[in-house]
């Protein structure tokens, strides 16, 4: 195997994962799914991304997990996407629950919530950007992680996010700052953003 550690840059190991060796720019949803007891569960999630420039929406969650059998079961879901202010709360919604079968979070009681409109499900109340989706596919097998991929059927956005032609982008953004999770363990806010080059002619 070639080795680059003579130019400063330093080849890893690929047979371990590699994404705890540097620092990569995520966000951080809450991923909201409705229990087989009836009640809502919303878990944090980094890895989660639009699926194409339509209205599909994925993210990857362990089958072990609460959400992904409770998608699998319902078929549905609910995305919301947090802002700064809600931290402590985003993480705590990650706690252990309190059994080991079938209690809810008793950490998610903390967490304000109002309904979906089409799916069965809930959404952060204080976040800016709402997706309610249904389950499109699931794909097994990324070495015991799974991508969950849905089709969003309704979105919806806080007033003092949503683009308009007569705001600017960088004063909306500098109004109502982003949240940037930076795997493994660090966070960002986001509030002073610049224009991205496009080269002249620049189509999609
Ligand atoms: C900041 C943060 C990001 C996370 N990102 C992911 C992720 O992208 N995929 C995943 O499967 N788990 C992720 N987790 C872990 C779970 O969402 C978490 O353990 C959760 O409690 C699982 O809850 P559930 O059993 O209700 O689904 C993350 C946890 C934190 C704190």
């Amino acid at each position: 195997m070639q080795r680059y550690s003579r130019d400063g840059i330093v080849t890893l190991e690929a047979g371990l994962p590699i994404w705890e060796r540097f620092f990569t720019v995520a966000p951080l949803v809450l991923i909201g799914t409705r229990e087989a007891s009836k009640s809502y569960d919303l878990a944090p999630k980094h890895m989660a991304f639009p699926i194409s420039w339509d209205n599909y929406f994925g993210f990857i969650c362990t089958p072990r997990h609460r959400t992904y059998q409770n998608i699998q079961r319902e078929g549905e879901f609910t995305v919301s996407y947090v802002r700064p202010g809600q931290l402590v709360l985003t993480s705590l919604a990650a706690a252990p629950r309190c059994g080991e079968e079938d209690d809810d979070k008793p950490s998610l009681m903390a967490l304000p919530t109002f309904p979906a409109s089409k799916v069965n499900g809930v959404f952060a109340r204080d976040g800016y950007a709402f997706l309610e989706c249904t389950l499109e596919r699931v794909v097994d097998g990324f070495g015991e992680n799974s991508l969950l991929a849905g089709r969003i059927v309704a979105a919806h956005a806080h007033q003092d996010s949503l683009r308009a032609s007569e705001r600017d982008d960088q004063e909306i953004i500098h109004e109502a700052p982003l949240m940037a999770y930076l795997y493994p363990g660090r966070f960002a806010t986001i509030d002073r953003t610049y224009s991205f080059p496009f080269p002249a002619g620049f189509k999609r």
